[in-house]
């Protein structure tokens, strides 16, 4: 199946799509990225990727596209175009493509950002088996730069990450700065205790998760306790329960960390409940 994919104003066979060898993402990860999950055929908080996307070039101090606003209207092409009822689009702009490699930003009259989006298939997204049996974990230290709120194209460390994961045996690394838990590889990090949810406090440590904030929020609620501040591999050994949040998994519970079993070793009640909730009020509010 060839994707219909979109670039710079045009929307193309993905075999024929191109981007310059001199656009600054391929030369210097000089990019920014969003990951907006449908379901229904329908965009899951998308306002909240729109303005952390704003934000990102904002702090990065790099021009809009020039099709920014009409970035929703580009996202439900792409959807209807490829027929996605579940899955995910990638939304990537960079710096542009000045005619040479060099590290000073290039002037404005040199070249534009360069703006991509691509969808992702994946039915059967949100009856995901891991949301069932839960996920694995292993703690590694985060090395990655100090900007990590913004989201930059940069996933070199947590690509490693994964794979360090992966050969483990488990399904993703939670990342230890100083003796505390920042976030997963691609997602945010949770432990449960005596029904409290303890996640780390937002900062430039960390990616402001639009899932975590929305799962916050129905969090709250529900009238669930919620703390937001650093937590150790230790204390999250002994937790109740632990779980993960990101526009691609929604909320996937941690049922092992470092080889420690978290209580009987299967996915606990909260991340249950918060799935749930989560997916009924996203379908609801979906675009
Ligand atoms: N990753 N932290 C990191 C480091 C992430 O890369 C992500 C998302 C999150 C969760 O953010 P959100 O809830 O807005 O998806 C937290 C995306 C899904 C990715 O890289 O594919």
């Amino acid at each position: 199946m060839t994707r219909t994919v979109y670039v710079n104003g045009e929307y193309l066979p993905e075999t024929e799509a191109k981007v310059s060898i001199f656009d600054r993402g391929f030369l210097m990860a000089d990019g920014v990225y969003e990951v907006t999950s449908v379901l229904d055929g329908k965009l899951i908080d998308f306002d909240g990727h729109l303005a952390r996307l704003e934000r990102s070039l904002t702090e990065l101090d790099m021009d809009k596209p020039d099709q920014f606003d009409d970035l929703l209207e580009i996202h439900r092409e792409l959807v209807r175009l490829n027929g996605i009822e579940e899955g995910m689009i990638y939304l990537q702009v960079t710096r542009g493509a000045p005619g040479d490699r060099d590290f000073a930003f290039p002037d404005a009259e040199t070249t534009r950002p360069t703006l991509v989006l691509f969808t992702q298939n994946k039915p059967g997204l949100a009856d995901s088996p891991a949301a069932k049996t839960g996920i694995k974990v292993i703690s590694i230290d985060d090395i990655r730069w100090g900007r990590r709120d913004i989201k930059t194209v940069q996933l070199l460390y947590p690509s490693m990450g994964k794979m360090m994961a992966k050969k483990a045996g488990c399904d993703d690394a939670w990342m230890v700065e100083d003796g505390f838990v920042t976030e997963g590889t691609s997602n945010n990090a949770y432990i449960v205790k005596g029904g409290k949810i303890i996640t780390r406090q937002l900062s430039n440590d960390i990616l402001h998760g639009i899932t975590r904030a929305a799962v916050l929020r129905f969090a709250r609620e529900a009238q669930m306790e919620v703390e937001e501040r650093p937590f150790t591999i230790e204390e999250a050994q002994g937790a109740d329960e632990a779980f993960i949040t990101s526009a691609s998994t929604f909320v996937f519970p941690v049922i092992e960390i470092d080889g420690a079993k978290l209580g009987e070793g299967t996915p606990g009640p909260a991340a249950k409940r918060l799935r749930e909730i989560y997916l009924d009020e996203s379908r609801k509010a979906a675009i």
